[in-house]
């Protein structure tokens, strides 16, 4: 009976949630995501662009249309942004082969486009943070969240060298309080363009609710005194 009931019991809980085989007990960071901070985007499509774009395609987003986006002018794309292409209606591809990528890395890096609804933006936060030195693996680094990834640490320049210890907790070994900060704030502008491309229509609606809810509230102004006078001779 015991055993029946504790069955039950660990089915509602993998039911009720979904990521609690997949992520182990890997606690997830939470990330503050704004579409509303340009400068935030802007500073997250560079990093994307310098650090991510070279074996990570996001095929689904074309530059000039993240640049009326982003508040930026073709011009202005095509100079700080573009090191991929030449021309700013293209989609965001890369030139490196599936075949020689899957030679180098093992696996082929996915498409970008829409890992931010794939993954969460709260797994993409830690998993850009969970890098450690691992001298047993071939790129001399291994993941908490994505155990024995195939993707080196792109950014450890940035973030320095950081290790395990038997508790599964990260320490830095190089750097200060204020290179993790900074290395935060990095990942962060990061996550939070990845979660524009992932949706890319939803900056618009939320610059279109504030207008809609404006315009219900002066609507109110006419519909009431309106009703007001329509009902006067019924009562
Ligand atoms: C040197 C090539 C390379 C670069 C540069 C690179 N990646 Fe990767 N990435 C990979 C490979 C290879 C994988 C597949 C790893 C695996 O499945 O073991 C991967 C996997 C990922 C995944 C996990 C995908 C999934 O859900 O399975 C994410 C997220 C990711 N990369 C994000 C990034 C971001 C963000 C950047 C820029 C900061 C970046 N990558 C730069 C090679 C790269």
């Amino acid at each position: 009976m015991k055993l029946i009931v504790s069955f039950l019991v660990y089915l509602l809980v993998s039911i009720a949630t979904p990521g609690f085989a997949a992520s182990g007990k890997v606690h997830l960071d939470s990330v503050d995501i704004d579409l509303s901070d340009k400068a935030s985007l802007q500073r997250g499509a560079k990093i994307f662009m310098n650090y991510c774009l070279s074996c990570h395609s996001a095929a689904y987003m074309r530059y000039n249309r993240m640049g009326k986006d982003l508040g930026l002018s073709d011009a202005q794309v095509a100079e700080s942004l573009m090191f991929a292409s030449d021309k700013v209606g293209d989609t965001m591809t890369i030139a490196m082969r599936p075949k020689d990528a899957k030679k180098w890395f093992g696996v082929v890096p996915p498409d970008l486009s829409v890992i931010s609804r794939a993954r969460g933006t709260e797994w993409l936060y830690t998993y850009l943070r969970s890098y450690y030195l691992d001298i047993n693996k071939p790129l001399g680094t291994n993941n908490l969240v994505f155990k024995d990834v195939g993707m080196p640490h792109v950014m450890w320049q940035e973030q320095g060298y950081v290790r395990k210890d038997s508790d599964n907790k990260l320490h830095a070994l190089t750097g200060d309080q204020a290179t993790a900060f900074e290395y935060n704030m990095m990942v962060r502008d990061l996550v939070n363009f990845l979660a524009y491309i992932g949706e890319p229509s939803k900056i618009q609606r939320l610059a279109l609710g504030k207008w809609v809810l404006l315009y219900l509230a002066l609507f109110f102004f006419v519909a009431y005194p309106l009703k007001k006078i329509f009902w006067e001779d019924v009562h």
